[in-house]
């Protein structure tokens, strides 16, 4: 079901598939420490050719908790390419090297055409504005551990949905499951792309658009994400959202359920206040923390398959 495959759209998984990643994901996070034999024979290459923190490092953590070898570079300064060699035969050569490549790149399709070159599978680690398939992997295995089930739950999107690749790829998961409706709140500048929503909407997802954020009083999950500015072509329109929306513990308290949870892959800039962190709503911490029991699931389920 997993093994030998390339992970370069969450759209490609079914719920088989994503279910059977979090049932490994919890046989991860029980036995982290004691899994040294599970790929001690395996090199991965990381790929990072654009900047990345919390993925690049949970999946070199997840490489290591498993015994696997891990070589790679983390910027396109620090490799060839800065010297003129083509993203191509880049991937042709770690491919030589190494059991599986995770790539980032600033470029959608980037991932999907290293799939083509490499015979080693790819993990797509974010390509351009809409694909980060194991940053929604985890997304999901989060709000499934926190709720213990993802179908009829209510999620809203709060920020630069234009933008955002963990947005559009949480809300293409999403679309394997039965959640009970996703409401999308954002400038109106920074709406969700037409051509995500068609796709979502095809199947089966309800959305509702809203500007107001009194709208999150129906969300169980409320996923923030920042602006995305180095994906803006124009930085004029950047300056026109900037600092437009801010989540923090006096809307929360004013308007949020009980049980909401607030989640966000952050790096955050200034959309999610630091005074959210000592509240019962904050889950990003977790989250974040999750990322490396999904992707030592995810390592080992491409490489050794069940
Ligand atoms: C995200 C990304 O790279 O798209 N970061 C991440 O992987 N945790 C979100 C972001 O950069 O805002």
């Amino acid at each position: 079901m997993w093994k030998g495959r390339d992970v370069i759209s969450i759209l490609d998984f079914s719920r088989n598939d994503l279910e059977a990643l979090f049932e490994k994901a919890d046989y991860m996070r029980k036995n982290q420490y004691r899994l040294k034999n599970e790929l001690s024979d395996m090199i991965i290459g990381l790929a990072f050719f654009e900047p990345s923190t919390r993925t690049r490092m949970s999946f070199e953590t997840a490489a290591k908790r498993l015994g696997a070898d891990t070589v790679g570079f983390v910027s396109e300064e620090a490799t060839s390419i800065a010297k003129g060699e083509s993203f191509s035969d880049t991937i042709r050569m770690l491919d030589s090297y190494v059991d599986l490549i995770v790539v980032r790149h600033k470029y959608e399709g980037a991932a999907l055409l290293a799939s083509n070159i490499a015979e080693k599978p790819i993990i797509n680690a974010g390509d351009g504005k809409s694909h980060h398939p194991t940053q929604a992997m985890l997304d999901l295995y989060t709000t499934k551990t926190l709720f213990n089930t993802i179908d009829g739950l209510t999620f809203a999107f709060i920020g630069d949905l234009k933008y955002s690749r963990t947005v559009s790829s949480l809300i293409f998961g999403l679309s394997a499951f039965n959640p009970k409706e996703i409401i999308l709140i954002s400038p109106p500048s920074l709406r969700l792309r037409e051509e995500i929503r068609l796709v979502a909407e095809e199947r089966g997802l309800r959305l509702r658009e809203e500007e107001s954020m009194e709208a999150i009083s129906d969300a169980d999950v409320i996923y923030v994400t920042r602006i995305q500015k180095e994906r803006f072509p124009d930085l004029q329109e950047y300056e026109r959202v900037r600092g437009s929306y801010r989540i923090n513990k006096e809307l929360l308290n004013k308007y949020a359920k009980d049980g909401a949870k607030v989640l966000h892959a952050l790096p955050r800039i200034d959309e999610l206040s630091r005074d959210v962190d000592e509240t019962k709503f904050q889950a990003y911490f977790m989250q974040a923390r999750l990322g490396i029991p999904i992707r030592m699931a995810l390592l080992s389920l491409v490489l050794k398959g069940e």
